[in-house]
């Protein structure tokens, strides 16, 4: 293996929005902290045509309007000169038989190669077979990755056609399906809240938790998207890939170790302790709604039956969950950006004081914006004789390490993939457990029409039924109790 020699990253969709907006950012950014293993080239490849010139300006472009550090001048002039293009079709073996020699030209010599794919799925299959095909898979002279954007699949047949089709070409441990929750600090701190301390473990189960709540919610609409989102919808949006992880981060047992085979065996584990749902159960614990005025939105079909909002209540069947419902919800169009998850425990057996407000502790943890855990507890207010008073405890990210301090996910993504940890890669049997979660639920919700469509405002927390099916079990959505805990 070339572990010292040359590394090339191949991006397909070199042209695209994501390769401008965050892959070459993040792996300029990677350049400036000299994280990238020595010596490495990027050569962008797709259907448009551009010079190495050309793309290097197409970049430098992007990269000033979208990265978010100081720009230096000196600093890309350096980056730049291992940026080069070389045109491709996807379906052409021809084309991949050049772009295989001009990649040998260019690498002249053995070299370690990790191919991202940022191109529409339905274009994996094509791409990784030429590579296959023309002997660009084949690792005798360095190692082979492939890095698969989402979405993985529309649902759990195409899915494992997927996986099928692209383990055709290669072994699971040169896939890398990426999610980019997983490259977020404050994801990955999931773990870390839980299991580099001592004190939430222990109460971290059913006899403590009543319930958890977990948020996505997005101020945005569909930002020039609409042709992909209206055929795909929230569930197949974020449901099924960053929703399903942050609640298996939240949930799953822990890991014998960090290390990728370990940590995916817990998700996975996690993910199958969730029955699929019924019809019925589908028509009872998921509500799916569209915002108002979305039908007339451009590129938008205006009878279409598209979720741009859905709330889901979910049951964990282990020792650890059961009976502790996992309300989950993300919408399009919501009142704020509020990424966060709630874990709200039981409230105390008895009031033994007698001015006591009856309050559960709340452990909350904040995905984005402003980032950090805030932990919710009762204290005595002063100058009373027994009244007691929420208050919280607050790590923000932006106090304790700086206001600079969280990098783009995908700088992580990208250097694991270099490096070879999968830890924060879908494996192929997750991506499938969760299809199988979500298949129910788009199957009831398109051929039967239940639970009917709701429709919401925009620029509100979404429509009454979500509200409905919380109160249905005494409970309610704690998001707006919990930005008021923000602005004390
Ligand atoms: C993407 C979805 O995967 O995640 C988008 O396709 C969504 O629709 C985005 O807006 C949300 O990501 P983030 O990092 O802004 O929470």
């Amino acid at each position: 293996m070339a572990n010292n020699s040359l590394t090339t990253i191949v991006i397909f969709g070199a042209s695209g929005d994501l390769t401008k907006r965050k892959l070459i950012p993040s792996l300029f950014n990677l350049c400036r902290k000299d994280r990238i293993p020595q010596p490495y080239m990027i050569v962008g490849s797709g259907g448009s045509a551009f010079t190495d010139e050309q793309f290097r300006e197409h970049l430098l472009e992007g990269t000033k309007q979208f990265a978010d550090f100081q720009f230096s001048d000196q600093e890309w002039s350096n980056f730049a000169t291992r940026l080069f293009y070389r045109k491709a079709s996807y379906s052409s073996a021809e084309d991949f038989e050049r772009l295989s020699k001009e990649l040998a030209e260019l690498e002249k010599g053995p070299a370690n190669r990790l191919y991202y794919m940022a191109i529409p799925p339905k274009l994996f299959p094509d791409t990784i077979h030429n590579l296959d095909a023309t002997g660009q898979l084949h690792e005798d002279g360095g190692w082979r990755r492939v890095v698969l954007e989402k979405p993985f699949g529309t649902d759990l047949a195409s899915a494992v056609e997927l996986n099928k089709q692209v383990q055709g070409a290669l072994n699971e441990n040169q896939i890398y399906r990426i999610d980019h929750y997983l490259g977020k600090e404050t994801v990955q701190n999931i773990l870390f809240t839980r299991f580099a301390n001592t004190i939430f473990e222990p109460i971290w189960n059913r006899n403590y938790i009543d319930h958890v709540q977990i948020t996505v919610a997005e101020k945005v609409g569909l930002e020039h998207r609409a042709g992909f989102y209206d055929s795909v919808g929230v569930l197949r949006d974020v449901f099924q890939n960053h929703i399903l992880q942050l609640l298996t981060l939240i949930s799953m047992e822990p890991p014998a170790s960090f290390d990728a085979t370990h940590l995916r065996n817990e998700k996975v584990k996690v993910l199958s302790a969730i029955q699929p749902m019924t019809p019925e159960q589908v028509a009872l614990n998921t509500v799916r709604a569209q915002y108002r005025g979305y039908r007339t939105e451009p590129e938008v079909k205006p009878s279409s039956n598209t979720a741009t909002y859905a709330a889901l209540r979910l049951s964990i069947n282990n020792w650890r969950w059961k009976g502790v419902p996992f309300y989950l919800r993300s919408g399009k169009s919501m009142a704020e950006k509020q990424t966060q998850a709630i874990i709200q425990f039981k409230e105390p057996p008895l009031a033994m004081f007698p001015m006591q407000t009856m309050k559960p502790n709340l452990l909350v943890l904040y995905l984005q914006p402003d980032e950090g855990v805030h932990l919710r507890f009762e204290a005595k207010a002063p100058d009373t004789v027994a009244e007691t008073r929420s208050v919280d405890m607050e790590f923000h990210y932006a106090e304790a390490f700086g206001p600079t301090a969280i990098p783009e996910a995908y700088e992580r993504l990208l250097l694991d993939a270099l490096q070879g940890d999968a830890s924060l890669f879908t494996r192929a049997d997750e991506a499938e457990t969760a299809w199988a979660l979500i298949d129910p639920i788009l199957q009831t919700w398109e051929n039967h029409g239940t639970p009917p469509l709701a429709t919401y405002k925009p620029g509100t927390w979404g429509p009454y039924e979500a509200d409905t099916l919380l109160a249905r079990d005494g409970r309610r959505w704690l998001n707006e109790e919990a930005s008021s805990m923000r602005e004390d």
